[in-house]
């Protein structure tokens, strides 16, 4: 009886262990099971709709963002489309709707009250007015003039906002053949050919307005001035260091039958052959919003074939091809 007591307190205790022993196993594999994955950054950010781009501190900029109140929809396209220069901007800066911009290439973020401002003034579409904005159209002419860096390049944009150095003289200036006139030699050859081409066609054109020194344009804005008030001169003559013609590319050229001007039919040649030797028509009909000139038929400005070629399947005027395709955003 005594031996039997034995056993079945042997039996009880050792089954209260195996139960613990179960127990204890099924507890740590239930919290094996349960316990949670540890989930990435960039899981999380996944998980948000958002897609990755691998970029140092991407989750960080994307977390700024969201908290900004950008959707993942905006901050995939923001990632799609936006420049460095306007990411970093829009990580600075609060909240704004960019949806209106994201696929337009010379969009600058700084400017976009601007844009939006000029486009409900102007009733334009957003894309010309973000190029208009930045040729600074939505201020008065000749405000915020900048300094011209580069004015040796051939496609120097100089106009009402940007200026050359008053002592800018061309490095490579020299006479057109058989004239007293000037242009640079870069552009020398290109105007032969243009010149030999029209003389095969029939036309007879004479050039006589080329390089002006800065001093020159001087004089002759102020011989206008003192013939005409100067908003009216404005619209015909650039004010020293904005003149085309002190950049040595552009050129004046008349009809042998008129004393300032091309006929008719030397104009529609122009419009159709110029750009084949490098040359644009500078102040075409209808530019005076973006140029601030009236209409100049004899004003051709050499900018070398491929931008003269691209200016002329595009229609854009000059100032507007700058922004889109020469400077960078
Ligand atoms: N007539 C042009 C605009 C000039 O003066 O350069
Ligand atoms: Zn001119």
């Amino acid at each position: 009886m005594k031996l039997k007591r034995s056993w079945a307190i042997f039996f009880s205790i050792t089954g209260v262990l195996i139960l613990i022993m179960l127990i204890a196993l099924i507890s740590v594999n239930f919290f094996k099971q349960t316990e949670a994955p540890v989930k990435t950054e960039r899981e999380i950010l996944e998980e948000k709709g958002i897609i990755y781009v691998d970029k140092e501190n991407f989750t960080t900029e994307a977390n700024t963002l969201l908290d900004k109140g950008y959707s993942a929809t905006e901050i995939n396209q923001i990632y799609e489309y936006m420049s460095d220069r306007n990411l970093d901007l829009i990580l600075l800066e609060d909240y704004k709707d960019l949806s209106a911009f994201y696929e337009i290439s010379n969009f600058d973020f700084s400017k976009i009250d601007r844009y939006l401002a000029y486009q409900s003034l102007e009733n334009l579409e957003m894309s010309d007015a973000v190029t208009r904005v930045n040729l600074n159209l939505d201020k008065p002419f000749y405000s915020e003039v900048e300094e011209i860096t580069d004015p040796e390049s051939i496609t120097v944009l100089v106009n009402k906002y940007h200026a050359l150095p008053s002592d800018y003289v061309p490095s490579d200036l020299v006479t057109i053949p058989g004239t007293s006139l000037q242009i640079r030699q870069v552009a020398l050859d290109d105007y032969q050919n243009l010149i030999a081409a029209a003389t095969l066609d029939g036309l007879n054109l004479i050039p006589y307005s080329t390089y002006r020194s800065y001093d020159y344009q001087d004089s002759l804005y102020n011989y206008y001035l003192g013939r005409d008030p100067q908003s009216e001169v404005d619209t015909y003559s650039a004010r020293p260091g904005h003149s085309e013609h002190q950049t040595g590319l552009a050129i004046d050229i008349r009809s042998s039958v008129l004393s300032d001007s091309l006929t008719d039919a030397d104009y529609e040649w122009m419009q159709n052959n110029s750009y084949k030797y490098g040359f644009i028509i500078r102040y075409p009909k209808d530019g005076s919003t973006i140029t601030g000139y009236m209409e100049e038929p004899w004003h051709i400005r050499y900018v070398g074939v491929e931008a003269a070629t691209k200016i002329h399947e595009s229609g854009l005027h000059f100032d507007e091809y700058y922004d889109l395709y020469l400077k960078t955003y």
